[in-house]
């Protein structure tokens, strides 16, 4: 792979960042994930307006301008010859040249790094057509969930305690409420109803899940922004999740109970199939 260091187009195995960059050391970095499908960005304004909104909130400078990182992302797609599959992209606070809590003086130059994953068979993933499978764990992550910082050790602990009870993913419970799922945002059907958790510091703003939504409203669906319980969840019609990698993915069985049937709904089918002719 050709990946993206600080200015640089290089080979995977050349690419180097230091030891005392504030992203590894204290996690101070953010992040996105953009989709590729047929060789396209999808929905990426709405991403680097995100990480604008990440950057602001941690008062970190911005790497590079808009346009800039539009080419870097094409520049990629064309050297590794993406045609389905993700643009990881990662700022952190640079290199401050030691450990400190505190940020570097201002003018220290942020670390921007990008690279591709390849992945055939987005679209048709074998997991969107059997819905996925959730167990739900206690969101024990930070206060800012707002911002899509690289600290992810609780979603990837939570990722492991799903994959040993041989399921997909986990929801995650605060107050007895779902936030959202370890890498996607979380929602129930009922009666026709689309309902999923309001916007606040509780959860990530999921790109997906503005655009999926608009989407619904337009196509005369009803949606409600509101949490909603574990309970609520098992009596659902349906259950899926939202990403810019998952799309629209039917969940089928919450800790081990089925959702409504216990196979993909027709709701969550149709939102799929909106999201991506439309996307394309
Ligand atoms: N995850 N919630 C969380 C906690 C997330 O990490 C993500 C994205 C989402 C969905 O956001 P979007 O629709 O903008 O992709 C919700 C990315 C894909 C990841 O970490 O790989």
């Amino acid at each position: 792979r050709t990946v993206y260091v600080n200015g640089d187009y290089l080979p995977e195995t050349e690419a180097k960042v230091s030891i005392f960059d504030r992203g590894f050391l204290m996690a101070d970095g953010v992040y996105e994930v953009v989709t590729v499908l047929s060789g396209k960005l999808i929905d990426f304004e709405g991403h680097m307006l995100r990480l604008d909104r990440s950057l602001g909130e941690l008062e970190m400078a911005q790497p590079d301008a808009r346009e800039d990182l539009l080419e870097i992302h094409r520049e990629l797609i064309t050297r590794n010859a993406i045609d389905e599959g993700l643009i990881y992209m990662q700022v952190t606070r640079g290199n401050p040249g030691d450990r400190d809590f505190h940020y570097p003086p201002e003018g220290t130059k942020p670390t921007l790094v990008l690279f591709t994953q390849s992945m055939p068979g987005l679209i048709d993933s074998a997991k969107a057509k059997r819905g996925a499978r959730v167990v739900t764990v206690p969101d024990l992550r930070w206060g800012r969930r707002d911002i899509k910082t690289v600290q992810l050790l609780y979603p990837s602990m939570a990722k492991m305690a799903a994959s040993a009870a041989g399921v997909d993913d986990a929801w995650m419970i605060e107050d007895g409420l779902i936030t959202e799922g370890t890498s996607n945002n979380a929602y129930i059907i009922k009666d026709g109803r689309i309902v999923t958790r309001a916007l606040s510091h509780d959860i990530l703003h999921g790109i997906t899940r503005a655009t999926v939504l608009r989407f619904a409203r337009e196509a005369q669906m009803e949606v409600e922004e509101r949490s909603f319980t574990l309970e609520e969840a098992l009596d659902a019609d349906e259950a899926f999740i939202t990403s810019a990698s998952a799309f629209v993915t039917p969940v089928v069985e919450i800790d081990g109970e089925k959702v409504g049937s216990g196979a993909p709904g027709p709701v969550a089918a149709r939102l799929r199939e909106i999201y991506i002719d439309e996307s394309l």
